[in-house]
C-alpha cells in the first residue's frame, strides 16, 4: 500500500468491483470495456487509488501465452484509467508502477501496452513497437474488436518496456 497527500494506491478489492466497472465503462472510447463478471474474476489483478472512499483509478495486468518459450512472456498492462478531476497527480504512474513491481516477481520478459495514451507510457519508459511484435496480443485482444476492422490500421500504438534490463 503506498500512501500520498489525499489518496493511497493499493490492491483492488473485491468491494471496488462497481466503481472499477463504472470508471473503465466512463472511458470506452480508450478502453476495452470489461464485465463485472470479469472484473470479479480478474480482481487480484487489479490496482485502485483511493481517494476520500472512491476509486479514482485503476489498472489490471494479466500476463499473455508464449508458446515453447515460457520465460519469455510478456505482462499486458490494461485497463488504466483516471478520473477526470484527479489527471496529472502521478496517480496513474503510481498504479502502473506498483503494478509492474507486483509482476517483477514473476520475472517476465516484459510489459506490453495497446494504447491511445502513447505520451503517458513513453514518460514511465515505454517505447513504441511495431504491432507485428505482439501478434499474441492481438490475435487475443483484437479479433474481437468492433471498433476497428483490422488491427494493423486502428490508431492504438504498441508499445514495451523490457522488466529485465529495468532490474
Ligand atoms: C492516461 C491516463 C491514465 C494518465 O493518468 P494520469 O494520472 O493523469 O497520469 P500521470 O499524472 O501519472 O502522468 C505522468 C506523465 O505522463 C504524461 N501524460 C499523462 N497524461 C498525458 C496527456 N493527456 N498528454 C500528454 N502527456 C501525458 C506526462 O508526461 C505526465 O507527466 P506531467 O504531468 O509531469 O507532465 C489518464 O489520462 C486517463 O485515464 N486517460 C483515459 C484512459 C486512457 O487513455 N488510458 C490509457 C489507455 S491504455
Amino acid at each position: 500500500m503506498q500512501e500520498q497527500s489525499g489518496f493511497v494506491i493499493r490492491p483492488a478489492k473485491l468491494r471496488d468491483v462497481e466503481q472499477i466497472f463504472d470508471l473503465i465503462r466512463q472511458h470506452k472510447d480508450d478502453l476495452i470495456t470489461r464485465s463485472v463478471g470479469d472484473i470479479i474474476q480478474n480482481i487480484d489483478r487489479f490496482v485502485v487509488c483511493e481517494s476520500d472512499g472512491r476509486v479514482v483509478g485503476c489498472a489490471a495486468w494479466k500476463i499473455l501465452p508464449e508458446i515453447g518459450e515460457p520465460e519469455k512472456a510478456s505482462v499486458e498492462i490494461q485497463s488504466v484509467a483516471v478520473s477526470d478531476g484527479f489527471r496529472r497527480k502521478n496517480i496513474g504512474s503510481l498504479i502502473v508502477d506498483n503494478i509492474l513491481q507486483r509482476v517483477c516477481l514473476f520475472d517476465p520478459a516484459q510489459a506490453i501496452v495497446l494504447t491511445f495514451a502513447p505520451e503517458f507510457f513513453r514518460a514511465l519508459g515505454f517505447r513504441e513497437i511495431p504491432k507485428t511484435q505482439v501478434m499474441h496480443k492481438l490475435y487475443m485482444g483484437c479479433i474481437n474488436c468492433t471498433k476497428h476492422a483490422n488491427p494493423f490500421t486502428c490508431p492504438e500504438i504498441a508499445m514495451a518496456m523490457d522488466l529485465r534490463k529495468k532490474q
